[in-house]
């Protein structure tokens, strides 16, 4: 079963899946990453995305669509990490899934939004693998340097005050709706995870879901 990580920014989101990816060879898609590579890059995506993401706003659906669509063609168990994020998107991956005879159950990340500001300001990735840590949460063994490869860590440009309460009310007005969404009475493809709590304790609810292979009201995991 392929999973949908749904939440606001600093939820835990890409943290989790990259957990999940490694301990149980999920492919995390993080639409949010494939972006920044596009940035970095400097390719047409990149140019058009850059100063959306600066500001806080969301790329036109078309273009996120279309980057799910090539992606899909990649075998592999999926977690969609910042996909879908608008009710057009998701009724767009419903689509590209029953094309494949696949379908999908949305995992949501409950927060107290009042908690993300401070995750978000803390973060620190590296950025070639996107892994994250945080100041407080989750710090590396050296300050400022990747784990894995040594490599210096940086802080994400959207990541500053001001953006993040943009990120914040965009969430609330374009990608909060996809909740009821998913949890149709006719169809329950919602389960809820406590992303309040700990790393490791977000995780052990995450396996304990993907273990039991079903969720609260009935969706399949
Ligand atoms: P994207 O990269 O997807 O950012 P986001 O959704 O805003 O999510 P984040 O990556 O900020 O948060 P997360 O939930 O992954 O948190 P994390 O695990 O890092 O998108 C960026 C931009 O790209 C968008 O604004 C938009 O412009 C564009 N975009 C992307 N997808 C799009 C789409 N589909 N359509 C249109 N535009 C799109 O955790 C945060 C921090 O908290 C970390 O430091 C971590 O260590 C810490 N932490 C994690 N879990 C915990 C915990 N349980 N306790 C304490 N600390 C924790």
């Amino acid at each position: 079963m392929n999973l949908i990580f749904l939440g606001p920014p600093g939820a835990g989101k890409g943290t989790q899946a990259k957990i999940l990816a490694d301990r149980f060879g999920y492919r995390q898609i993080s639409t949010g990453d494939i972006l920044r590579a596009n940035v970095r890059e400097g390719t047409p995506l990149g140019l058009e995305a850059k100063p959306i993401m600066a500001s806080g706003g969301l790329v036109p659906d078309d273009l996120m669509i279309r980057m799910i669509e090539r992606e899909l063609e990649k075998p592999g168990r999926l977690i969609f990490d910042g996909f879908p994020r608008t009710v057009a998107q998701a009724e767009a991956l419903d689509a590209l899934l029953a094309r494949k005879h696949a379908s999908a159950v949305a995992v949501l990340f409950a927060v107290d939004l009042n908690v993300l500001l401070e995750r978000l300001i803390g973060r620190w990735t590296h950025v070639a693998s996107g892994r994250t840590y945080h100041q407080k949460f989750a710090p590396p063994k050296t300050a400022g340097i990747d784990d894995v490869t040594g490599e210096p860590l940086v802080q994400r440009p959207d990541d500053k005050e001001e953006t993040i309460r943009t990120r914040l009310a965009v969430y609330k007005d374009q990608t909060a709706p996809l909740i009821g969404y998913y949890d149709n009475p006719a169809d329950p493809r919602l389960v809820m995870v406590d992303a309040l709590a700990p790393i490791d304790a977000v995780t052990a609810q995450l396996v304990g879901l993907i273990n039991e292979g079903a969720g609260a009201g009935g969706a399949r995991v």
